[in-house]
Formats: structure tokens, sequence, C-alpha cells
């Protein structure tokens, strides 16, 4: 069987850099799952499709088609065309936070998160990942950082990207993001009964790497 290592957590706590990293260590499978979010919310974006149409957002979110190409710079296609861009946008993040609480929207992302699950193995990143969509991983962890940390981290990689950033503008979506994300009635974010915590607020990439590594081998 397939071992599943989950990696939940708040915005620009790292998951994404860690995850990937450990993926390509172990040569295990990643899934983004907030990339699967954030797609859905450009596909409503392109197709004009009110937020409050719950099913106008299902329909679309079960038609999408989303690919993750991995060479040597990751690009996610939908329908054929490159959003890998578009998908780091604190626009797109936020909106897929507001279509993120709803439980039909969360229900129809869920067979495309699970279709990730392949041999020999899938690291996880997301929010829910260890409480909903892989209840059963042998590994998880939970990482978070403080919210100044985590705002500072994303505006430098907003920055490295070329995007124009602004740090106060991006701790308050990175604090309005966080409450939303906790507040929700479903698949709330919140760790795992039995996850490992990590907080790497002081701590670097290839620390967390390494402790994360060492649970799992
Ligand atoms: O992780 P990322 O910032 O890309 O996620 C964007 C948004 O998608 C999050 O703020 C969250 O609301 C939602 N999300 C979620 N469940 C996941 C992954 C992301 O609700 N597993």
């Amino acid at each position: 069987m397939e071992t599943v290592l989950t990696i939940d957590g708040p915005s620009g706590a790292g998951k994404g850099t860690v995850s990937r990293l450990i993926a390509g260590e172990l040569g295990w499978n990643y899934l983004d799952s907030g990339a699967i979010y954030r797609a859905l919310a450009l596909e409503i974006t392109e197709k004009d499709i009110e937020h409050g149409s719950i099913e106008g957002i299902v329909e679309a979110a079960l038609a999408m088609d989303l690919r993750f190409e991995c060479g040597e710079e990751r690009a996610v296609l939908l329908n054929g065309n490159d959003i890998t861009d578009l998908l780091a946008l604190e626009s797109t993040g936020n909106t897929a936070s507001k279509i993120a609480a709803i439980p039909e929207i969360r229900a129809a992302l869920l067979q495309k998160q699970h279709d990730f699950l392949q041999a020999p193995g899938l690291v996880a990143d997301g929010r829910d990942m260890g409480t909903v969509v892989f209840p059963d991983a042998k590994f998880k962890v939970f990482l978070t950082a403080s919210a100044e940390e985590r705002a500072q981290r994303r505006y430098k990689q907003l920055k490295l990207k070329g995007i124009d950033a602004n740090l106060a503008a991006i701790t308050a979506d990175i604090q309005e993001r966080d409450q939303r994300d906790s507040e929700r009635q479903i698949s709330p974010l919140v760790p795992a009964v039995d996850a490992v915590y990590i907080d790497s607020s002081a701590m670097s990439i290839q620390d967390v790497v390494k402790e994360v590594l060492s649970l799992v081998r």
C-alpha cells in the first residue's frame, strides 16, 4: 500500500517548499491541494460564475481539466492553459479561501485529490489532508509559524517572482485567511490529533525538512 505523509498548516508556513523537497528526496508524488482550490477560483473567474452559485461552481469543479507538470520548473495547466503564475496571486488565494468554505465544493474536489495517491508514496500538502482527505495517513505533520514570519516569507516569495507586493497588505490578508480557514464549519484548519506539531518560525527550511524526514525514515 502507498504510504502517505500529510503536511497541513496555515498559508506561508513553508508547506509547499518543504513538501516538494521531501517528495523529491523520497521519490514520492506530491499533492498541492491549495493549487486545486486556487485553480477552481481562476476557473470561476474566467467563466464569470458567481461566488454564490454553488451549483455552478460544483459543475465547474467536476469539469475542469487540471494538470500538474513536473519538469525542471512546475507548471499547472487548466484546460490546456498555463496558469502557474496566476495561481500565486493573492487575489487567487483569497477567492480560493472563500469557495473552500462551502461543503459541496470541498466534496466535489475530493476525488481529484485522492487521484494523487499512487505508488510508492504521497506527500499531501494542505489544510485538511490529515483530518479529512487522508485520515489514515501513516505520517502527519502540522507545520506552522507566526503570522509575521509567514507574511515576511510570502512577501519575499512574491518579490522573487517579480510580483508587486505590500507587506502590510499581505499580513492583513494572511490574518483574514487564517481566521476564515480556522473558523469555517467544514474541514477547518486544525491539527489532526495524531499530527506532529512543528513551529518553523525560527527554523530554516533545511531544518524542517530534516525533522520531517527523520519521522518518515
Ligand atoms: O495553500 P494555499 O494558500 O494555496 O490555499 C489557498 C486556499 O485554499 C486556502 O486559504 C484555503 O482556504 C484553501 N484550502 C483548503 N483546503 C486545502 C488547501 C487549501 O481549504 N486542503
